[in-house]
């Protein structure tokens, strides 16, 4: 009797369910069970729980590596911590033996699929390819014939023409303005992407014209580093990938094209020269042969990441390092000393010199250490079978960090961490004195570790710390207060950690300065 009652009411029920309470019951069925998924989901390594749908998203927005390093803090979870992004599990270290456990873990060889990434081609780059034969392939081919010391030392000439016109340009901007402040950034991202054009395709742009080609691929790498800069929500919460809600998809298809167009072109006056002309690293893959032939597209895709790769890192450095010769006048006037003890005034500084212009070196580890351009070393890893870090489990497809800017301010590690002082990369006592930045020594590695580190490091050193080597030889670098400037160091995390204000300063010529120092830099 009771059953026949209760279907009654079930029956008269759902027969005043209209469409929009079954979708509103539907949903609630979907919520409930996402909401058991999300309180199962345990993890035996701490950190904070997050919120149903979107867990810790929060983290990723904004200084991302600042919010990390205060919920690991505060969850007691410096060595390893766990969160999740949406549907993404992710393990963040702020301790640098944890840190080299994962970097340099066969394990943690892959990258973890971004959706702008993918649609930007570089997963037929080195950066996001998967780990496995074509990835070693690339980096084989990148590290002989662009990374290699000999290489390096070949394009000498290009690094010393292009600073020679960096430095006609600071000159320039100075009289153009009729003052003697100079906004540094445009200046120092021109230099390097003419830089990588001469390398990669053997372009050679005057810094100072405003050529076509020059002009689009600046716009092409600036649009690149916007998007993949991002934080794409589609990566972590697969069902809003319909939407497109942040637009990136679109705004990715539309630059693909152009890039594409672009790269094809100078591949194609490549081919049409009956001998190399430059041996440029467009050259090298038109030359490569047997199993290392790349497809065009496959072609267009690595030339285009070497482009894309090397512009903005080295640019956000030097702005670094100038923010804080300004900042140091101290440390600014010790580098003059050196400049002027190691080289003197008869000629201008070489990248031989380098070596010997320890002080300096030291100045940029310094640098390196309190803002290093990829805080969160730029691209996660991506776990590729189940292991073990730090005796806990991690399960295969779970996205790993290293807080790199928290490692290099913890106080545990480093004396007086947040005071600028390259001295302690020269005083025995300290123990620093032969620290590499390398990727050896995880307290300070901020070309990150293992397989997946950085192969553009050496060429990137050089380049900034020979380019700081000239710049200082030829200007004496103030703070542009009367022009109303300050120096400040507030930081804005895109894909690289920039200044949030672009820098600008004051130039006068240096004490150092050579005689003949325009003359012997052309
Ligand atoms: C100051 C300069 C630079 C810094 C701070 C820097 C930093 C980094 C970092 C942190 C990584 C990730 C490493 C890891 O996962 O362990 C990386 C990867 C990479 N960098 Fe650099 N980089 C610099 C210059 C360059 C240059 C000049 C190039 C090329 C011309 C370059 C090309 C790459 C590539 C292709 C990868 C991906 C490697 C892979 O996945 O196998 N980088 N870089």
């Amino acid at each position: 009797m009771t059953t026949n009652i209760d279907t009654l009411w079930l029956f008269a029920l759902s027969t005043k369910c209209t469409t929009i309470n079954f979708f509103f019951i539907f949903a609630l069925a979907c919520f409930i069970n996402l909401f058991f998924q999300w309180s199962k989901h345990k993890s035996t390594i701490p950190g904070p729980r997050g919120f149903p749908f979107i867990g810790s998203m929060h983290l990723m927005s904004g200084l991302a590596h600042h919010k990390i390093a205060t919920a690991a803090q505060s969850c007691r979870a410096n060595r390893l911590m766990a969160f999740s992004l949406g549907e993404t599990r992710v393990i963040v270290t702020c301790n640098p033996d944890v840190a080299k456990d994962i970097l340099n873990s066969s394990a943690f060889a892959d990258r973890p699929i971004k959706e702008s990434a993918y649609s930007l081609m570089f997963n037929r780059g080195i950066g996001f390819a998967p780990y496995g034969v074509y990835w070693r392939t690339l980096r084989r081919i990148a590290a002989t014939h662009l990374f290699s010391p000999k290489q390096i030392k070949v394009s000498e000439d290009q690094r010393m023409v292009i600073c020679y016109q960096m430095v006609e340009m600071f000159h320039h901007k100075q009289q153009q303005r009729g003052t003697n402040s100079v906004c540094v950034r445009e200046l120092l991202k021109r230099a390097s992407l003419s830089n990588m054009m001469w390398s990669v395709f053997g372009r050679r742009y005057r810094l100072d014209s405003n050529d076509v080609e020059s002009v689009e691929m600046r716009k092409l790498v600036d649009e690149g580093y916007e998007l993949l800069g991002m934080l794409n929500w589609t990566d972590h919460l697969p069902w809003l990938a319909d939407f497109d809600l942040q637009g990136i998809r679109s705004r990715c298809s539309k630059l693909v094209p152009k890039v594409n167009r672009f790269v094809k072109q100078i591949i194609d006056e490549h081919r049409g020269q009956l001998v190399p002309l430059n041996g440029d690293f467009t050259d090298v893959l038109l030359s490569l042969e047997g199993s290392d032939i790349l497809s065009e597209s496959d072609m267009i895709a690595v030339l285009w990441e070497m482009i894309f790769r090397g512009t903005d890192t080295v640019a956000v450095l030097m702005e670094w390092i100038l923010a804080r010769l300004v900042l140091h006048l101290d440390v600014q006037s010790k580098l003059q000393d050196e400049l002027r003890r190691v080289v003197g005034r008869s000629r201008v500084v070489t990248e031989s010199d380098v070596t010997n212009l320890v002080y300096l070196q030291a100045v940029v580890k310094e640098v390196l250490r309190l803002h290093p351009p990829g805080p969160l070393l730029s691209w996660a890893r991506l776990a590729i079978t189940d292991t073990t870090i730090d005796g806990h489990d991690v399960a295969a497809g779970t996205t790993a960090m290293v807080n790199m800017w928290a490692i290099c301010r913890d106080p545990q590690i480093w004396k007086e961490p947040l005071q600028f002082r390259p001295e302690r990369f020269m005083i025995e006592a300290e123990g620093l004195m032969n620290m590499s930045v390398m990727g050896s020594d995880l307290r300070l590695a901020p070309f990150g570790s293992g397989r997946r580190s950085c192969p553009g490091k050496s060429l990137g050193m050089t380049t900034v710390t020979f380019w700081v080597a000239s710049l200082l030889q030829e200007f004496e670098f103030w703070r542009s207060e009367c022009d109303g400037y300050n120096v400040d160091l507030s930081e804005v995390l895109k894909l690289s950690c920039e200044m949030a204000n672009p820098l600008t300063l004051t130039l006068r010529p240096s004490p150092s300065r050579p005689i003949t120092a325009a003359s012997s830099r052309r």
